[in-house]
């Protein structure tokens, strides 16, 4: 275990192994931020999606099926093979647009190339990562998107109601006992890593479900020598 209580890689790649389709019983708390993330990140316009630690592909699934351009792309990579395994299955009807690939099992995304995507959505991974982690998470983000491409992000916040106060501070006691407990996952604002120099702020909320808060954010790429804004507005 790292000095500030998250698992590491091959910890977090292990517990995923284990955990496998029981990652889709979490919907009750997860689909009023996923709803509301999908609605804020304009995804029936995007072109190319990458989805970091993309699990069973539940969500990738639904915006294929229900969203997106039928011509829009999407590339999802996980850490776990059991995940890759899933969400390949999953997302088999879609295989001619639609790829899963296993992460390199680090925060970096070298296989991807830069100034590539629309959209860069991960849900309730950066929430069980590294600061550092997720501060090169973001920053890899920020080399994948084109510019004015939309960072869409959604995971376990502190509470902003009296229930999921409650609720998010006994969450947070679990976390510290022993992260696993909670998939690794613990109380954080990604808004906290997001610079504006390098972001334009566009969304960022707390949508509480049962007590469970969840943080949505939506924030544009901006890149040096860009005036334009192709996707944000
Ligand atoms: C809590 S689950 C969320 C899965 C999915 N995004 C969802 O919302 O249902 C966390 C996922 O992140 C993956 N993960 C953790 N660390 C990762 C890393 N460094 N690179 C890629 N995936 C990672 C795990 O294997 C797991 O599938």
């Amino acid at each position: 275990m790292s000095a500030t209580q998250t698992l590491t890689h091959e910890e977090a790649q292990r517990f995923y192994d284990r955990f496998g389709t029981k990652q889709d019983s979490q919907s009750w708390y997860e689909d009023a931020a996923i709803d509301r993330l999908i609605e804020l990140g304009q995804f029936a316009t995007a072109r190319h999606v990458f989805e970091f630690g993309c699990g069973t592909g539940r969500l990738a699934e639904r915006l294929l099926r229900d969203v997106l351009p039928s011509d829009a792309r999407y590339v999802g990579i996980d850490i776990s093979p059991t995940m890759v395994r899933l969400a390949g299955e999953r997302l088999q009807a879609w295989s001619d647009r639609a790829t899963v690939q296993l992460g390199e099992g680090t925060a970096l995304l070298r296989q991807q190339p830069s100034d590539t995507y629309d959209r860069f959505l991960t849900t309730y991974v950066l929430d069980l990562m590294s600061p550092a982690d997720i501060r090169t998470v973001i920053s890899e983000a920020h080399r994948v998107l084109v510019p004015g491409g939309l960072l869409c992000a959604a995971g376990i916040t502190r509470g902003c109601c009296p229930l999921s106060k409650m609720v998010m501070t006994a969450w947070r006691i679990l976390h510290r006992c022993s992260p696993k407990l909670v998939g690794g996952c613990r109380p954080i604002s990604v808004a906290d890593f997001v610079s504006p120099d390098r972001w334009q702020p566009l969304h960022d909320e707390t949508v509480s479900s049962y007590g469970i808060a969840s943080e949505v954010l939506v924030a544009g790429c901006r890149k040096a020598g860009e005036l334009s804004q192709r996707v944000a507005r």
